[in-house]
């Protein structure tokens, strides 16, 4: 398995000028030497995308929210939706950022296809202008049930 690893191909790479003097100047910022260590780190980066996990996968992270709580309902909507996702909440941070915008960041833990439906139905509310997703993958747990006590994860 690691011989394999090493094992390195060569391929080429057709960009745009424009596109690659711009890369050239971030990658040499960030302190790459070359151009392959760059996109082989890139590409690793893109296969952890947590968009790649299996929907039962154990995760952890953050759901990061802006939006306008003037916009009727809205603060309720969010407030109902945390609640139909309670077993997957740990903790929510609420920040005033100015007179109309609102910052809450969510501690969540759980299954990921869940916590990416929560996240799904948060981005789609009106006057939501900001909602990402962030999670590691949980070593050494399955599925969505890695705490001993059963419940049902059921939505309302
Ligand atoms: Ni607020």
């Amino acid at each position: 398995m690691k011989e394999k690893e090493r094992e390195l191909v060569r391929f080429g790479v057709s960009m745009p000028q424009d596109l690659i003097e711009r890369f050239d100047r971030v990658i040499a910022e960030q302190g790459y030497g070359n151009r392959s260590e760059a996109i082989r780190d890139l590409v690793r980066k893109e296969l952890l995308q947590p968009e790649r996990l299996p929907a039962a996968s154990a995760v952890a992270g953050t759901v990061v929210i802006v939006y306008d709580h003037h916009v009727s309902d809205l603060s309720k909507q969010l407030t109902e939706l945390q609640h139909d996702y309670h077993h997957d909440i740990i903790s929510t941070m609420h920040v005033h950022l100015n007179h109309d915008q609102c910052l809450e960041i969510v501690v969540v833990k759980g299954a990921y296809g869940r916590l990416f439906r929560m996240t799904e139905a948060i981005r789609v509310l009106r006057g939501v202008t900001y909602a990402e997703l962030s999670v590691s993958h949980i070593e050494g747990e399955g599925g969505g049930h890695a705490h001993g006590h059963g419940h049902s994860h059921g939505q309302g």
